[in-house]
């Protein structure tokens, strides 16, 4: 059965530096160059959110498009707009890297979308840089 998909767009402002307690300085400007200034710099994050649309189109539209907008809002845009990503608990241990921020956007999306629905996250950090996952294996740190 043929089964088409839905993405839906938004976005969030938000502050981050690469940096891990778990290297030196010069090792952390090694690997992160000047993501790693110490006063943090800005991205305007564009978060993709894609959903399966659960239904042959015969049948009409089955996902709640409003439902996955309050849920987004709620469970992303709200916590990470005007925020320093560094501060969040969930990044206590781990680098604010897009890689992690995708995984950790699929992880809050997850559980509040029906079993099944969701099929990928995409995040536009930069104009050059772009993130995605798509389920599978355990979260990265
Ligand atoms: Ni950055």
């Amino acid at each position: 059965m043929a089964q088409a998909s839905v993405t839906r767009r938004y976005r969030f402002c938000a502050a981050h530096r690469l940096h891990t307690d778990h290297l030196s300085p010069e090792e952390n400007w090694a690997a992160f160059g000047k993501c790693n200034n110490p006063n943090g710099h800005g991205h305007n994050y564009i978060v993709l959110v894609t959903m399966k649309s659960g239904a042959p189109a015969a049948a009409g539209r089955v996902l709640d498009l409003n439902r996955l907008d309050r849920i987004v809002t709620e469970q992303v845009v709200s916590r990470f707009d005007h925020r320093d990503l560094n501060r969040d608990p969930e990044f206590a241990d781990c680098t604010t890297t897009g890689e992690n921020l995708v995984l950790l956007i699929w992880d809050l999306l997850v559980k509040h979308l029906p079993s099944g629905q969701l099929e990928k996250v995409g995040l536009i950090e930069t104009r050059d840089n772009y993130f995605e996952y798509a389920g599978g294996v355990g979260k990265v740190e």
